[in-house]
């Protein structure tokens, strides 16, 4: 494959965080597929607009680009190919057909996972027996055999329509996991939503930022990161550096250029927490990701929150679970909660994640300015933006 080499790829995020996705593909210079245009050569539809993601075309750097910079992204894949398959005969001569040598070498640990939907071909293991067996066909001149490991690389096939889609993992561990989170306290924020809240909060990396629930400290190091312009996955590892196609010059440049983006001057940050174990964690955390110094953690309850600025911004996802709202306790935390910030926070920007509107009726606050509608850990949530 020459760099220049033009792929399709997909970019997947967190239901809810597509505009932020959006916002970010921008500025890395990353292009949408397009599918039609019209007369005057505009675009008039772009597909892969699903929820949860979007699809690209771009060359290899590219896909370097978005796993490395993409703070909001899930995973990236690659598409390998797309064809019409109605037996399994079709579907394993067509496979090996792909060119597999661009990401795996002969005898690769591989992962096979397969989606049927609306198709004749339905058994998703007979449909992943057949690809391993077209993988062995492509690499016919070698004697040493494709094998199946939960380890391995992960090849996803997706069957809809009788149509088949092969695509390969190229990001590994899902991108949310930047190394940093070793210790989690309770009900903890992946980070690449945590990325997305703060996004959505709009918050301008210059004004203070505090979270009063901050549990492992996932909201201030994001934040801390963000406005540092520290890449969310600069220290980490990618599946791509072990495909054949991948290019070792290429990722250094890349990974040189975004450590002379980053800036040490930081905003004020806060994390507080009433659990001391929390905010051990939190600190460890930051210190993994180099932002100790960057970041001031206090052992604290939310009724002893005071402000030291004129303005800033709160962002949190204070406790909730299933039906909390017919908790009595947590009902009186947001109660406090909103006592305190109409007391303490005036002319600040709040924005709270939660899954009950009684609770957030109990913060007392006015409407919010806007709302936006996530999943977090499989729980329907939603993130209010309030200025007070
Ligand atoms: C949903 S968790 C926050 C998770 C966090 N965003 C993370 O990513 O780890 C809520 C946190 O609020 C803390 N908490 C509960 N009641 C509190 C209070 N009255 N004052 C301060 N913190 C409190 C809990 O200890 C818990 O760590």
């Amino acid at each position: 494959m020459t760099n220049s080499e033009i792929l399709r790829f997909y970019i997947s995020c967190p239901p809810g965080l597509e505009p932020m996705l959006a916002a970010e593909y921008k500025t890395i210079g990353l292009s949408r597929v397009k599918l039609k245009k019209d007369e005057d050569n505009q675009v008039i539809h772009t597909i892969g607009e699903d929820t949860g993601g979007m699809e690209f075309e771009g060359p290899l750097e590219h896909v370097y680009l978005a796993n490395l910079h993409l703070r909001t992204a899930s995973r990236v894949t690659v598409r390998l190919g797309e064809f019409k398959a109605i037996t399994f005969a079709e579907l394993r001569k067509k496979s090996s057909k792909m060119e597999w040598s661009r990401y795996l070498i002969p005898g690769q640990k591989v992962s096979i996972q397969v989606t049927c939907h609306k198709s004749r071909l339905y058994h998703s293991d007979a449909v992943a027996e057949r690809i391993l067996g077209s993988i062995d066909d492509y690499f016919s001149a070698s004697s040493k055999k494709t094998e199946l490991s939960t380890e391995g690389q992960i090849v996803l096939v997706r069957l809809v329509n009788d149509n088949c889609t092969i695509s390969l993992d190229s990001s590994g561990d899902l991108l949310h996991k930047r190394g940093y989170r070793q210790a989690v306290a309770k009900a903890p924020l992946r980070e690449n939503l945590s990325a997305g809240i703060i996004m959505a909060s709009g918050w301008d990396k210059v004004a203070p930022l505090i979270d009063p629930f901050c549990g492992s400290g996932t909201i201030p190091i994001e934040a801390a990161m963000m406005a540092q312009h520290i890449a969310p996955g600069i220290n980490r590892s990618f599946k791509f550096t072990n495909w054949p196609a991948y290019n070792k010059l290429t990722w250094i440049q890349i990974l040189d250029e975004a450590k002379k983006q980053i800036i040490k001057e930081s905003p004020p940050i806060f994390g507080y927490d009433r659990d001391a174990g929390a905010i051990e964690m939190s600190k460890a955390n930051a210190a993994r990701a180099g932002q100790k110094d960057q970041i001031q953690f206090f052992c604290q309850a939310v009724s002893l929150l005071e402000s030291s600025s004129s303005t800033g911004w709160i962002i949190t996802n204070p406790p909730y679970g299933i039906r909390v709202s017919e908790n009595k306790d947590l009902r009186d935390l947001y109660a406090r909660f909103g006592a305190i910030l109409k007391q303490n926070f005036s002319s600040w920007h709040v924005s709270v994640l939660c899954n009950d509107d009684q609770l957030i009726a109990n913060l007392g606050l006015q409407k919010p300015e806007k709302t936006i509608r996530l999943i977090n850990g499989g729980i329907s949530v939603k993130q209010g933006n309030y200025f007070l």
